[in-house]
């Protein structure tokens, strides 16, 4: 098998399309071939070819990620898929590097993705970088506490959701790493009912708008699946998206979900995901009634380690040496990070690192996940001694944790 690569023509998007569909053991709908079209105009494609048949494909996208305290240019890596023919034989690996060595070549500081499989992308210096809970309410055992509310809420049209939603979530991109800011494209399928992976025993998409008195400062996307047992009603509300932008509007959310009628299961896992500080838990009478489950929603790959290093913020000052590991294809480097009064200098250096790491558990931290100290206990980071392991977690993690509910 001679396989090559190169990036698609325009009249071959729809087999780059199919590919990736067969690859996912997917049909392509319109709704795929729609979306393809959309984003085509700014994307960055790379498929691969075993004798003139397309057998692979892959592409990344500009998007704006935040990162802590500020906003960076990145490349949304999506599409990535080899036929079930071609598997396992470098197709993917070609593409990947072809990509990613095009995303530093214009200035990105990230490459960012959500994985099909958690055990693919390290070898590419990607690292988990934003963890989310999957959240699901037993109700009405769970009862909230009652609170004072915060605002009013209201349920809006699809032309007042397109309206009101976007400033809500773009307030949300400058405060939590691993939000990743939205166009007119993403919200046209952020807010459509036609998605055919969503649930077909559900209802069509309810948006509500929360608002405190200053206008709308957070929404709640959902759906209602209905379902009826000799006991009564057993439906339950699916959670597509919750955010809020203060605590009272997302208390005020949930308590609205354990209000609906007929509804006894409150679901929040997929993009309706919660940020790993979600008040749920605590709002709970019953805090066992909440189930959360932990996943990896963004995995991040930086491309420029002084630029991320500069560019974000921290919430302490300090001085730091990182030795990145060699990787297949990269040399190692060696950083030094100086934060004096929350500015970030970096340069590199050769003096001995306080921290060896690869590539991967730096994708892992650029987000500002308080997971240092883990990732020394397990062996995946070395450090000079745990009081350095210490004082680097202090230096490098950010408050609010990364939350990311986007399917790039
Ligand atoms: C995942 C997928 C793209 C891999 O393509 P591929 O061409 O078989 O991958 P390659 O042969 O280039 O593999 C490169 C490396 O990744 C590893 N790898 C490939 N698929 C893997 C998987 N699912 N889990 C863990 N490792 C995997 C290979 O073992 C190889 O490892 P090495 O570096 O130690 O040699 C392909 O299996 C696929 O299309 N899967 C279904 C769709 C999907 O999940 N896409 C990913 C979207 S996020």
């Amino acid at each position: 098998m001679t396989v090559t690569f190169r990036p698609i023509e325009a009249d071959e998007l729809m087999e780059f399309a199919g590919v990736n569909l067969t690859a996912f053991g997917e049909r392509l709908e319109p709704w795929h071939a729609n979306w393809f079209k959309d984003r085509r105009q700014q994307s960055v494609t790379m498929a691969a070819f075993d004798q003139g048949q397309m057998v692979g494909s892959s592409m990344f996208f500009p998007v704006e990620i935040a990162i802590p305290g500020t906003v960076v240019p990145a490349a949304g890596v999506t599409a990535v898929g080899v036929l079930p023919t071609h598997r396992r034989r470098g197709v993917m690996r070609g593409m990947l590097n072809r990509l990613l060595l095009e995303a530093g070549e214009r200035g990105l500081t990230l490459a960012a993705l959500w994985a099909s499989e958690g055990g693919i992308y390290t070898r590419f210096g990607f690292g988990p970088a934003a963890q989310s809970l999957g959240m699901e309410l037993q109700h009405p055992r769970a009862k909230l506490i009652s609170g004072a509310r915060a605002g009013e809420m209201t349920l809006v049209s699809l032309e007042v959701a397109k309206r009101q939603f976007p400033k809500v979530h773009a307030e949300l991109v400058k405060r939590r790493p691993g939000m990743v800011g939205r166009d007119e494209i993403a919200w046209g399928y952020a807010l459509s009912d036609d998605d055919p992976n969503r649930p077909r025993d559900a209802s069509h998409l309810f948006f509500l708008s929360h608002d405190s008195g200053r206008g709308c400062d957070g929404y709640l996307i959902y759906r209602i699946r209905g379902g009826w047992s000799p006991r009564g009603p057993e439906g339950t509300l699916l959670i597509t998206e919750m955010v809020g932008t203060s605590d009272g509007a997302t208390a005020d959310m949930w308590r609205f979900c354990t209000e609906v009628d007929l509804v006894q299961r409150i679901d929040a896992s997929g993009r309706g995901c919660r940020p790993v500080d979600d008040p749920l838990p605590w709002l709970a009478h019953d805090p066992q009634a909440v189930v959360a489950t932990i996943r990896t929603t963004l995995w991040c790959s930086v491309l420029d380690t002084a630029a991320l290093l500069e560019r974000r913020r921290y919430q302490t000052d300090g001085d730091l040496t990182i030795h990145l590991d060699a990787s297949r294809d990269l040399p190692a480097t060696r950083w030094h990070l100086t934060v004096r009064d929350g500015v970030a200098s970096c340069g590199a250096t050769k003096v001995r690192p306080d921290l060896t790491m690869s590539r991967s558990e730096l994708g892992a931290l650029c987000l500002g996940r308080r997971c240092l100290t883990q990732m020394v206990a397990a062996g995946r980071v070395r450090a000079q001694s745990p009081a350095i392991a210490r004082r680097a977690e202090g230096l490098l993690a950010w408050e609010p944790q990364p939350w990311c509910f986007e399917d790039i």
